[in-house]
């Protein structure tokens, strides 16, 4: 799948629900209204979905949510795509999880092929982790992070930089990252959806984040890309790496290889725009074939956008995207 800008679509990133059982700040307003089942695709629809894509060219996908363990059986479709790894034509699952329940599931994901995840964890401070997430408690998702280590699975922790919250720790994230084996990944926060606060009091951009940590730290330059937003170094002391997603002081549109589906059977060619094509029609439509589905994201593909237009905008209350992250 090529998109207009002669963008190779390889990698899929799919939202199997929009719940979860945290509240970060930056990501969901407190009191969310989440959508009704039958809205919902079964997992068996997700697979088949996935399964579309794959035929088409997708070789990486990666299972997000809201929080994507939180939905019952959900192992079963990690272990229906692993079957898909290799000569199935996929090169890697991987998931993005905020570790509530990896104690539970870390083994069943690496039994199912999975070999990399990446952990939302914002702060090491309990006091912190639950001021940012409302209510969660830091040990479930450290225990969770340590289960997934045990479990043979590379953890990339992601922290979403804010002002005033966690811009302090950074250093002690790169110190106990590498102690642990742990690669980092520092992310500006994105205008996405209603929060209950203003987005533009927390926004930190990462370009004096960087410079910053500089002072400490010896970030050499690496060629390392996981083909997603992240500019990545490694940190010389430590020799694990720290990335950096900077949708707003650096875009990285150019080299997107991505799409993303909801868990509604929406596809969204980027990120930061609105334009979507409904997938669950064609999915849901027994007239249809299997080639009506591919003809139907062939067809949305080739409206791919050239970027995202976000801006921190201080007169600007309403969020860019109106849709949350976590649909
Ligand atoms: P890998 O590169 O495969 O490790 O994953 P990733 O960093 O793309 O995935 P992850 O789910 O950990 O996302 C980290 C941050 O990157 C989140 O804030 C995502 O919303 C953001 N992100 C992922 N893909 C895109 C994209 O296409 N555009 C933008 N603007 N942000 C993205
Ligand atoms: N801006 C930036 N990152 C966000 N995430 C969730 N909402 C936002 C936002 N508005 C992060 C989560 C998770 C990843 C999937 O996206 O912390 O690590
Ligand atoms: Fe849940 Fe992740 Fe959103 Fe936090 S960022 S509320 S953990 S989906």
């Amino acid at each position: 799948m090529i998109d207009p800008f002669g963008r190779k679509v390889s990698y899929l990133r799919v939202s199997v629900t929009d719940r979860c059982d945290l509240r970060c700040v930056y990501c969901m307003a407190e009191d969310m209204t989440f959508l009704p089942k039958a809205e919902v695709l079964s997992l068996e629809e997700l697979d088949r979905l996935c399964g579309a894509f794959i035929k088409l060219g997708v070789d990486r996908i990666r299972l997000t949510g809201g929080e994507p363990l939180v939905r019952k059986n959900v192992i079963s479709l990690f272990r229906s795509l692993g079957a898909r790894l290799g000569a199935g034509g996929l090169r890697e699952l991987t998931t993005t999880t905020n570790g509530t329940q990896l104690v539970r599931m870390a083994g069943d994901l690496h039994d199912a092929g999975v070999r990399r995840i990446n952990v939302s964890l914002d702060t090491l401070d309990p006091g912190t982790f639950a001021a940012i997430t409302r209510w969660g408690k830091l040990e479930p998702t450290l225990d969770g992070i340590f289960a997934a280590k045990a479990a043979g699975l590379a953890v990339k922790i992601n922290a979403v930089a804010m002002k005033g919250v966690n811009e302090d720790e950074f250093d002690r994230m790169i110190a106990w990252c590498g102690e642990h084996g742990f690669d980092l990944c520092l992310i500006e926060t994105m205008p996405l959806g209603e929060i209950t606060g203003d987005r533009n009091d927390q926004y930190l951009p990462l370009s004096g984040v960087r410079s910053r940590l500089r002072q400490n730290w010896t970030l050499d330059d690496t060629d390392y890309t996981t083909g997603g937003p992240a500019r990545y170094y490694t940190v010389r002391e430590t020799g694990r790496r720290i990335g950096f997603i900077t949708p707003l002081t650096h875009n990285f549109c150019e080299s997107c290889n991505r799409v993303r589906v909801t868990c509604t059977g929406t596809l969204f060619m980027c990120l930061g725009q609105d334009d979507a094509a409904d997938l669950r029609r064609p999915l849901r439509d027994e007239t249809l074939d299997a080639g009506g589905l591919e003809q139907a994201i062939l067809e949305a593909i080739s409206r791919k956008p050239k970027g995202h237009d976000f801006v921190i905008d201080r007169n600007r209350k309403q969020p860019a995207v109106a849709r949350h992250m976590s649909v």
